[in-house]
């Protein structure tokens, strides 16, 4: 069991599951770098002789230095440049090799086989899977709601799919199969969902043998959506305050346009009174002279009178 334990600590990549029964489980994901974890505790190995195989074929052989990637032949072609060890580490007991650019071919059960060190074997079980890809489509769009499609294809194993809205809530949809003639992988999921308000939508997939979950996302506009129509009406009410508030400008100017023009004209009379005061005042003196030459008049032609 410790020693279980202590090859569980020695992985770099992947996901391991340890199990009681003298095996290691392995999960990787394709693509991937995953390190086959074998060791014999504190005893150095580098002057051994240990075989990794995976079924019938041969993935890993050394021989006290030698080995598939510096003399040795007969690896399979399947490994071929995609498997080496650890030199450092021989001298701590540890023969655990990385295996490059996982395959969903190279799942199976490998073993560690030491044959002259008392024929010890270890058991290691790779799990290769493929995380989903997704591609997202509006298949339908009209003013109160859309048609969204998340495809997910090369997903292996078993896939939990669904659409989420920005709140998080999981949407209402309908799955689709689509016809394949792939063996490695099953056919293309797709799932739909109408949404009818304006938002960002989520489709997910959750991988739960491999622990993944993959996640693409669309942003939508629903145009009946109130939400869209308060943005509307707010922006219709900043043009109108807009309007407004040029027109009290424009009001402002013209009210002190005319109050200039209206003071302009006010004293225009006022000067014209002004100088005509002397005229009337002339012509008040004019008639009074007029009046005494009148008396004067008058009182010659009574003189006049008595005279005769
Ligand atoms: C999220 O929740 C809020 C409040 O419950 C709601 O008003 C809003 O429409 C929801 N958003 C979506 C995209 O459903
Ligand atoms: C989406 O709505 C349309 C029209 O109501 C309906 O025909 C279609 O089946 C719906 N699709 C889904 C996946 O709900
Ligand atoms: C699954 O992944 C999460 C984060 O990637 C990690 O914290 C967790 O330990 C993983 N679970 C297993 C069983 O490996």
């Amino acid at each position: 069991m410790e020693l279980i334990n202590l090859l569980c600590l020695l992985t770099i990549t992947g996901v391991i599951i340890c199990k009681d029964k003298g095996f290691i489980r392995v999960v990787a994901r394709v693509g991937e770098d995953v390190v086959l974890p074998c060791s014999l505790g504190p005893k150095n190995i580098g002057p051994a002789l240990f075989d990794w195989t995976k079924d019938q074929q041969n993935v890993f052989l050394y021989d006290g230095g030698v080995h598939y990637n510096n003399g040795l032949h007969g690896q399979d072609p399947q490994f071929k440049g995609r498997v080496s060890h650890f030199p450092d580490k021989l001298k701590n007991g540890d023969a655990s090799i990385i295996i490059r650019n996982i395959q969903l071919s190279d799942s199976g059960s490998y073993s560690c086989y030491f044959p002259l060190l008392n024929h010890q074997r270890f058991y290691i079980e790779l799990f290769v899977g493929a995380s989903a890809k997704l591609r997202i489509m509006i298949l339908q769009i009209t003013e109160d709601r859309a048609l969204l499609q998340c495809e997910v294809h090369e997903a292996f194993p078993g896939l939990q799919i669904s659409w989420i809205d920005s709140n998080g809530t999981i949407l209402p949809a309908t799955e689709k199969l689509e016809d394949s003639d792939d063996l490695h992988y099953p056919p293309a999921l797709m799932l739909q969902t109408n949404v009818t308000k304006t938002g960002i939508f989520r489709c997910r997939v959750t991988q739960q043998e491999l622990n993944h979950t993959t996640e693409a996302q669309i942003s939508i506009p629903i145009f009946s959506d109130k939400t869209v129509a308060g943005s509307i009406g707010v922006l219709v009410t900043v043009v109108i305050s807009t309007v407004v508030i040029i027109g009290l400008i424009a009001v402002v100017i013209l009210y002190w346009w005319y109050r200039r023009r209206q003071s302009g004209n006010r004293e225009e009379p006022s000067s014209r009174l002004r100088s005509s005061e002397h005229p009337d005042q002339e012509q008040d003196n004019k008639m009074a002279a007029h009046m005494q030459r009148r008396g004067s008049d008058v009182q010659k032609t009574t003189n006049q009178k008595k005279d005769t």
